[in-house]
């Protein structure tokens, strides 16, 4: 069987990662997918940085949509970032030529989503995104294949990194808000502007792409209700465990009479239930099934190396020649934004 070409636009810490990891797992990866999975071209703003990762052997293309444009390339993987242009002009292109794409773009799949999910039908491509949310934790593949036979209720969770890392040493340190932060940037967990973190965008784009998958909407993040915790104090949390509580910024999509709600704002969670054990940078979502018990996801939610790990399971899944749905189940409709959510208490 011919070696599945990839061809990977943006390196970054993630981009560098990815192609480290596939280097690493060679081995792993032809004896999982039956073929070799072969990094044939690279393009980055920068030829001559340092990075943590061997080329050698590597073309430089032009630019992303020379690569999504390159007959020569199987997998189109996009790891440059941005909601808009080039990512997005490079997606359809790829996509329009038959080929399948990868990308850990979350702001771009919580927006152009639903109509990528319909060109890549349409053309016979997979549009693969599990690294968008949760970073390494397998959550997508939980929604659209592993839960593709049950009714969902209810998805939550604590989907970014940078916030749960925030308010776990905000309460355990006493540390003032500024400070977390800056440690979580120098970590290489928060977006390129942190207030997409900390002011909720970010949790909000995750939780569409979820409630997506889990109800068949349309991905709307416009119709998320958000609510960030740059106004908490360690004040705040020191008053919350006194009342048997900790707050945690939680993603909340639930199906109710009327539609899909979904609203993103800090909760008090009771200090017994299992999500407010989730602490530092890690994830957590808990899918309520019908008739089934909740089943909870935990992992890292952000990171270079979890990142690659979920970018590199994609395109396996690819060169195994596995397409899964796109998008799932239309069953639902999306309520409208509320003005402020009334329910403030979650994982009980
Ligand atoms: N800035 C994001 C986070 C990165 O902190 O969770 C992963 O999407």
């Amino acid at each position: 069987v011919a070696p599945l070409r990839v061809g990977i636009a943006g390196l970054g810490t993630v981009g560098a990662e990815v192609v480290g990891l596939i280097e690493q797992q060679k081995r792993a990866l032809s004896l999982r997918c039956g073929r070799t999975v072969r990094v044939v071209a690279v393009s980055a703003r920068s030829k001559v940085k340092k990075r943590n990762v061997d080329l050698t052997g590597i073309a430089w293309a032009k630019n992303a949509l020379a690569i999504a444009t390159d007959p020569k390339v199987d997998v189109f993987v996009e790891l440059m970032g941005g909601v808009g242009d080039p990512a997005l002009s490079a997606i359809e292109a790829a996509l329009r030529g038959g080929k399948s794409v990868v990308t850990a773009n979350k702001a771009l799949i919580a927006k152009h989503g639903s109509k990528l999910a319909a060109l890549a039908e349409k053309h016979g491509g997979a549009l693969n995104y599990e690294a968008a949310v949760g970073a390494a934790i397998p959550v997508i593949k939980t929604l659209r294949e592993g839960l593709a036979g049950t009714g969902i209720d209810r998805v939550y969770g604590i989907l970014n990194g940078t916030c749960n890392y925030i308010l776990t040493r905000m309460e355990r340190e006493g540390l003032s808000f500024a400070e977390c932060l800056k440690d979580a940037q120098r970590l290489g967990y928060a977006e390129a502007n942190p207030s997409f973190d900390v002011d909720g965008h970010d949790t909000a784009q995750k939780l569409a792409i979820l409630a997506s998958l889990a109800f068949g909407t349309k991905v709307n993040q416009s119709a998320v209700y958000v609510e960030g915790i740059s106004s908490i104090a360690p004040e705040d949390l020191r008053a919350a465990e006194e009342l048997g509580y900790r707050v945690k910024l939680l993603g909340v999509a639930v199906r109710t009479e009327t539609g899909i709600e979904q609203r993103v704002h800090p909760t008090m969670v009771p200090r017994t239930s299992s999500i407010a054990q989730v602490m530092d940078v890690t994830n957590a979502v808990t899918i309520d099934g019908d008739g089934i018990p909740p089943i909870t996801l935990v992992g890292p939610g952000a990171g270079g190396a979890a990142t690659a790990s979920a970018v590199v399971a994609d395109i396996a899944d690819i060169a195994r020649g596995v397409r899964a749905l796109p998008f799932g189940r239309p069953v639902a409709r999306l309520k409208p934004t509320a003005k402020a959510p009334m329910k403030r208490h979650e994982g009980g």
